[in-house]
């Protein structure tokens, strides 16, 4: 039983001597470093009145803690730091020639529910605020603080992934898509998810080449070149050009300053059309699968504090820089020397290995009857590991394997933050609706209905999300078949392949969710720190299954 007098509640942690010093270091290290570029440091209270976060961020009003003072007001603990800062320039700094360049650090609290040790309801920022100044330099700047924090911090691996919200605004104007609509894109994108983007572009009048952009958003990351190319485009509107020329100077900028190596271009970026106004920055590393640090533009926030001033800024996470610290100490020493590809066991496993041997690696050994779980191809100084399909993208994700090879339905259902490169086309199967032939025509508009499924996200994203229907979804971890037919169930979601399974259970698919097949997917870091080796296997691969 739960002993809630010796535990504290899930997400919320003591931290002891050692972990504490490390912990001030880095606090320490970011207020050195912001004090050198002129930032000055404030403090904010941690709880406010609830209305000044929800006007900054309405759609962050369910992850706040909130609570009532004695009139029956509403409270809450602060979800981030960025808008306190805001509100306290907008009403306490009009006598302060602009820009000011302000600091902070303290704990923000957030409710979310998907725990790890990186993802903690209390949680340490350090950040900084330029306030007052729209400029490439400015927005240059703040990456460049976010730079030097992380590396005086000693996280040697890590990148800078850098996008513009206006190149998505400009898009979905150009394409004439609703607000609700654009927002609902925006959040399948930002989490490189792809059902339901058919869905919601299908209503809508779109010129090709707009439509095959939107499209491919969640895939336009990498170097600077993404940027110069899209640029070529000649339907692109002057919202988007802009945008992506704001993105090559600001680049330019960091280039000269001998910052480019941390540098990486993601279109995909489109973490909330209503805060963020311009660049947006998101830290990865190599060894912790969360961002770092996260930041942008947000030209409209001060306004709602009664002052208008252009802004950009950016919070450095404290214990996830720990836990790249720690993750970095603990990693092997050769990790460097080789490329460490992560292949799932079971229905992909054989052409996975297919694949990598056609392109001239040594797969023998896999292939025997062997418990061994790493294989290594010392000539081409390549480690192969075999896991579990469901774990490849934690694997990859985490930097513990560069690349891997898994199912669209696994990276769907796992919604890591990981780079898909490659659409292998093995493996193609789809995800789908099933059940008894009487449920035809009988799912539209349902509440009432219970879904078995080995995927729940998927099942959850496409009924609750995509269809608006609130059914109650059951995880099973195999032979979902069996839920309809047993009364678990009213229907399944899962993977449709030659449909003899279904055939023989007396099934059918009702509604089809999304095509599936495998990928090749790389952790974002190793794509810019092992590039060469990276770049040459997607090559290759591409051209194998052309
Ligand atoms: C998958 C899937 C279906 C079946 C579909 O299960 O969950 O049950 O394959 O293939 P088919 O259309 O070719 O019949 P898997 O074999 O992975 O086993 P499990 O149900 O025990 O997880």
């Amino acid at each position: 039983m739960e002993n809630r007098i010796t535990h504290t509640p899930t997400g919320l942690a003591d931290i002891l001597c050692d972990e504490y010093e490390l912990k001030l270091k880095i606090e320490n290290t970011a207020a050195e470093v912001f004090k050198e570029r002129g930032y000055r440091m404030v403090q904010t209270p941690t709880f406010e009145y609830f209305d000044v976060y929800d006007a900054a961020n309405p759609t962050s009003a369910e992850n706040m803690y909130k609570f009532f003072d004695e009139n029956g007001r509403m409270l809450a603990l602060r979800p981030d730091i960025t808008t306190s800062v805001a509100r306290l320039v907008a009403t306490k700094c009009g006598d302060r020639p602009l820009p000011v360049r302000i600091s902070y650090r303290g704990s923000a609290f957030r409710n979310d529910e998907t725990f790890s040790r990186a993802r903690q309801r209390e949680f340490t920022q350090a950040g900084i605020e330029l306030i007052g100044e729209n400029s490439v330099a400015a927005d240059a700047e703040i990456i460049e603080v976010a730079i030097d924090v992380l590396s005086r911090s000693g996280v040697s691996k890590f990148q800078i992934d850098i996008g513009q919200i206006e190149f998505f605004k400009g898009l979905v104007e150009q394409a004439g898509i609703s607000d609700k609509d654009a927002d609902r894109l925006r959040s399948i994108i930002d989490s490189k998810d792809f059902i339901g983007i058919e869905n919601i572009l299908s209503n809508y009048n779109i010129e090709d080449s707009i439509k095959k952009l939107l499209y491919d958003l969640p895939t336009l990351f990498g170097g600077i070149e993404i940027v110069h190319n899209c640029l070529k485009m000649d339907s692109l509107n002057e919202r988007s050009r802009n945008a992506l020329k704001n993105i090559i100077d600001v680049y330019e900028c960091l280039k000269e300053r001998g910052y480019e190596n941390y540098l990486s271009i993601d279109l995909g970026l489109i973490p909330n059309l209503d805060y963020y106004t311009g660049i947006i920055i998101k830290g990865f590393t190599y060894s912790v699968g969360f961002p770092i640090c996260t930041g942008g533009r947000y030209d409209n926030l001060t306004s709602k504090f009664g002052r208008s001033m252009p802004a950009t800024g950016v919070a450095i996470g404290v214990e996830r820089v720990m836990e790249t610290l720690n993750a970095e100490n603990s990693n092997a020493d050769d990790s460097d020397e080789y490329v460490t590809v992560a292949l799932a066991k079971g229905r992909l496993a054989e052409l996975s290995v297919n694949i990598f041997e056609k392109l001239g690696f040594d797969c023998a050994e896999m292939k025997t009857k062997t418990r061994k779980l790493i294989f290594t191809d010392e000539k081409n100084k390549t480690k192969f590991i075999l896991v579990k399909a469901s774990d490849v993208p934690t694997y990859v994700e985490y930097g513990a394997a560069d690349i891997g090879i898994v199912g669209k339905d696994t990276l769907l259902e796992s919604g890591k933050n990981l780079y898909e490169v490659l659409d292998l086309g093995f493996g193609a199967c789809k995800m789908a609706v099933a059940g008894p032939k009487e449920m035809k025509g009988k799912l539209e508009g349902r509440n009432i209905m219970r879904v078995a499924s080995k995927y729940p996200e998927i099942a959850r994203e496409y009924f609750h999300k995509v269809k608006g229907q609130t059914v109650d979804i059951i995880k099973l971890n195999g032979s979902v078949e069996l839920g309809p037919l047993v009364g678990l169930s009213e229907v399944i979601v899962d993977i449709v392949e030659s449909g003899k399974t279904l055939k023989e259970n007396g099934l059918e698919v009702l509604e089809d969710i999304c095509g599936l097949s495998a990928r090749l997917v790389v952790n974002r870091v190793s794509m810019k720190l092992k590039r060469e080796k990276i770049v040459k296997i997607i090559e290759e691969m591409k051209e194998e299954i052309s």
